[in-house]
């Protein structure tokens, strides 16, 4: 008989958490102005909001953190750091930042301005509201397969590239400062780009003589699925692949806190000396001095630690496995999902789950806030809310799917978790008949709304 599987570690400290009552959990979420970024973690049971920030170190790098170096310039840790990115991803020059998004303040601050147009498959939301906010266009040329949420496609995350060439033919290079390629593409459900893919975007990129950055925080996750899904691939160590896909890009922004496994942090990968001159000048006004950038140096140690851990064979056949073994779950009670499934989430197609409630009334935050008053689990609406509002218009811009996203934590939940939440969403699927009336807003910011947004019931 087979050995059936298990974790490649083992458990050294523990957090409790705790179950709470349909009771509380009405009151809290209500006090939370039915927006789960509002609620208190001990509110909840079991936390899907984010993957990012949210994994468990290894001891390796709790180890690291012991011995991260302090000092303001020319820190040990930061030439550690240095030395990994470069190792693990190719890239000569580097500055660390305090996430993601100041990673990409600081690259487009450098090289992004007003009128400007940056194609890309399926931005993640702070990467278009950086673009938005200085007065840009992010143009996504996504795959048309990535918006059906059923159809069996091996990389959702591809580029389509009559899409991308379209644009690239109808402006400028210079209206273009780059391509931005999100490894694996957040937006469309965690879903892989192919090295293929990778490889004809980048040559297009060279035609039309245009920079391609990756968005590269799950891009170890982007490399087992190129491993496990592409023909030729199948023998490659999970760092080969990770080295021979940035080789096709001039740079590279990083939330950390995703694939490096660390709580905090980011950086900016360079191929270009000139380029990482100019960003250094952002970086010092925004993050702080170039070898630390917003980051400890205990931070610093403990992310060239990570990138790694994270690049580990078994620690990603682990980890994908998980949200696979959830998504089946669901899949098997009959619970609409995009299907494969991500690398990082499952996403709930929350407009077929929930016919009934008019797309006004913002399905996906619907079904999160069900899910929470269900059992206490926090998932997050990937759809209107998140979407924005048009910025000639400011009218609700709905997007072709509205999706739930339930983002795995690396290494920090069980199998039986998962079940709980499988099991909690059959609930309501069961009764999916009887929820008409999704929310409505009662206030909201003028960007990236769905943090702080405050809704009630529609009456
Ligand atoms: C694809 C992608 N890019 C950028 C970011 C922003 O990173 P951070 O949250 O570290 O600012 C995220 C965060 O979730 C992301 O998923």
């Amino acid at each position: 008989m087979e050995l059936p599987y298990s974790e490649p570690y083992k458990t050294k400290m523990v957090e409790p958490i705790r179950k709470s009552t349909r009771a509380e959990r009405e009151q809290w979420i209500k006090e939370a102005r039915y927006n789960v970024f509002n609620l208190k973690s001990h509110q909840v049971y079991i936390d899907l909001l984010t993957d990012s920030g949210t994994g468990a170190m290894s001891q390796e790098q709790w180890a690291a953190l012991m011995t991260g170096d302090e000092s303001y310039a020319g820190a040990s840790s930061y030439y550690n750091l240095k030395e990994a990115i470069k190792d693990i991803t190719g890239f000569e020059y580097f500055l660390p930042t305090h996430q993601g998004r100041a990673a990409e303040n600081v690259l487009f601050s450098t090289i992004l301005k007003e009128g400007d147009i940056v194609p890309g498959n399926a931005h993640f939301d702070t990467t278009k509201g950086h673009i938005e906010f200085r007065k840009a266009t992010a143009v996504d040329c996504t795959i048309d397969e990535a918006y059906d949420t059923t159809l069996q496609h091996p990389f959702k995350g591809n580029v389509d590239l009559s899409k991308l060439e379209k644009v690239l033919k109808e402006h400028p290079a210079e209206k273009i400062p780059m391509i931005i390629v999100t490894i694996t593409c957040n937006t469309s459900g965690g879903q892989p780009v192919s090295k293929e893919n990778i490889k004809q975007v980048s040559a297009m990129a060279k035609k039309y003589n245009v920079r391609l950055i990756f968005d590269s925080a799950r891009f170890a996750e982007n490399a087992y699925f190129i491993k496990t899904r592409e023909t030729g691939y199948e023998d490659k160590d999970i760092r080969e692949i990770v080295r021979e896909m940035f080789s096709y890009a001039d740079g590279m922004t990083m939330s950390s806190k995703k694939d490096a496994i660390v709580n905090m942090g980011g950086f900016i990968g360079f191929r270009d000396e000139e380029l990482f001159k100019k960003a250094t000048v952002y970086n010092i006004m925004f993050e702080g001095f170039i070898t630390y950038g917003g980051m400890s140096g205990r931070d610093m140690n403990a992310l060239a630690q990570g990138l790694y851990d994270g690049t580990e064979f078994d620690y990603l056949e682990s980890r994908i496995g998980q949200v696979a073994r959830l998504g089946q779950q669901l899949a098997e009670f009959g619970i609409p999902v995009q299907q494969p499934f991500g690398g990082h989430a499952i996403f709930v197609d929350a407009k077929k789950f929930l016919p009934n409630v008019p797309k006004e009334e913002y399905i996906g935050q619907t079904l999160a806030v069900e899910l929470y008053i269900e059992a206490g689990i926090r998932g997050a609406e990937i759809g209107t809310l998140m979407a924005d509002r048009d910025p000639v218009t400011r009218e609700n811009r709905y997007p072709q799917l509205e999706l739930l996203r339930l983002a795995i934590p690396r290494r920090v939940y069980t199998d039986n978790h998962m079940k709980v939440v499988a099991v909690a969403l059959k609930n309501i699927y069961d009764r999916r008949s009887s929820i008409n009336k999704g929310l409505e807003i009662v206030s909201e910011a003028p960007i990236m709304r769905h943090f702080t947004v405050e809704l009630k019931r529609k009456g």
